[in-house]
């Protein structure tokens, strides 16, 4: 680890191949008696190396934008493995979906229905579309990524989905041959699963009796993991649940899982700069900020700690990173940035530690780098792809003529 921050500086993401793969493996294991279509979802991290092991180890992608959509392709993906997510997606953005013959779109609204049958009217084209449903069910995860409660901006209202579904019955440029249901991340039980896809079913069978020729169930991401403590359920007792239902179904199954591959296969390391105490708290300031990792700031969620080289006497890691253990310092990690809100923990019992340690912040593969930004105009951290005893630079840091490269002065 000291030798990566050595090579590479720091803040620095380093991710492990042998768990991305073991993780894509489990996923395609437990669902293996329906062969699914696993669709990486690239927006939890789009480090094109990081896609191109998942096209190469057979899974698609599930993509959000044009932008996603230009990233998989060139990771190696290809459009007959390629489900088209988004809420709002522009004529622009399906026009490039067309071109690049997506599997399927995941259409949320009957406005976005409409617009993606004149596009495709103009190419001559009859696209493959999944009907987007929010099923309305309970909360089950923090507010700002549940989509399946009434009253988000996500799909189609599961009360009127048939009204409007007979509505395109032989439609020519818009064929419905499925169901979507992405119901929120990260989630830590079955439960909604099973809810979902109890009103799935009852959906399934009326679309087909309006004669829509439904084959395909695609049951989203969603798949917690441990981010706090061994939490996370194992693929397998999803599978126990998604794959009888989806066999009762008679449906093919496409998931979009993104977080279950990536986010325990990566970690944030950092560097201690200085010490302070200030108003009867203890900082430590390091050179990782919530440009690098806002997950803390914007959903208050919980990232496990601990130094890479711990003083002697502290386990290297704990079993139980908010152990109040003997000689621990109660502290707030905390960036460099100028905002309250930049942390990474607070009140974190972490052993003693001074200017130059490295800390490693866990679980920081899904949806760390991926919403990384240059406030404060801080370069953007480089990633790191370890292989065994090997490591490879997948994204160069950024220097500060990255940070205007686009501007343009008059
Ligand atoms: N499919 C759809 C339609 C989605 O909206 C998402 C995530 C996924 C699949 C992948 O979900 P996953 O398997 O990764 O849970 N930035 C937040 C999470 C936002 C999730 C957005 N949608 C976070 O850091 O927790």
């Amino acid at each position: 680890m000291r030798a990566l921050a050595d090579t590479y500086g720091t803040p620095l993401f380093i991710y492990s191949k042998k768990t991305l793969l073991h993780h894509l493996n489990q996923l395609q294991r437990a669902f293996a008696p329906l062969q699914p279509l696993i669709c990486y979802s690239l927006k939890t991290n789009p480090n094109l190396s990081i896609c191109r092991l998942m096209a190469e180890n057979g899974a698609g992608f599930d993509v959000t934008s044009g932008g996603e959509l230009f990233r998989a392709l060139k990771a190696g993906g290809t459009g007959n493995k390629i489900v088209f997510a988004g809420v709002g997606k522009t004529d622009a953005e399906l026009r490039f979906g067309l071109e690049s013959n997506v599997l399927m779109f995941n259409v949320e609204s009957e406005a976005e229905l409409l617009a993606l049958a004149e596009v495709a009217r103009g190419m001559n084209r009859q696209p493959a579309v999944a009907l987007r449903v929010n099923p309305a069910l309970p909360p089950k995860t923090h507010v700002k990524t549940d989509t399946s409660v009434k009253g988000t901006k996500f799909g189609l209202d599961i009360e009127s989905v048939l009204e409007f579904a007979k509505k395109v019955v032989n439609h020519r440029h818009v064929r419905i041959v499925g169901l979507h249901m992405h119901l929120g991340s990260p989630i830590l039980d079955t439960k909604p699963y099973r809810e979902g896809l109890e009103k799935a079913a009852v959906l399934v069978q009326k679309l087909r009796d309006q004669g829509h020729l439904i084959e395909t169930m695609n049951m989203g991401g969603g798949f917690g993991i441990h981010y706090r403590k061994q939490e996370a359920l194992p693929a397998d007792a999803f599978a126990e649940v998604i794959v009888p239902a989806v066999q009762g179904m008679k449906c093919k199954l496409i998931l979009e899982p993104g977080r279950f591959i990536v986010g325990n296969a990566g970690i944030l390391l950092s560097r201690v700069i200085y010490m302070k105490e200030s108003g009867g708290k203890n900082f430590i300031i390091q050179d990782a900020a919530m440009n690098d990792l806002i997950r803390p700031t914007l959903y208050e969620s919980f990232h496990r700690i601990w130094p890479v080289e711990p003083k002697p006497g502290f386990p290297t890691p704990p079993d139980d990173y908010e152990a109040d253990m003997a000689g621990t310092i109660k502290s707030d990690v905390v960036g460099p940035i100028c905002e309250s809100g930049d942390f990474l923990a607070k009140d974190r019992r972490l052993p003693p530690v001074t200017s130059g340690d490295l800390l490693a912040t866990f679980s920081a593969g899904a949806y760390g780098m991926a919403m990384s930004s240059n406030y404060n105009s801080r370069p953007r951290a480089a990633e790191v792809l370890v292989d065994g005893p090997n490591h490879r630079l997948i994204r160069r840091r950024e220097t500060f003529d990255d940070l205007i490269r686009t501007e343009t002065e008059v």
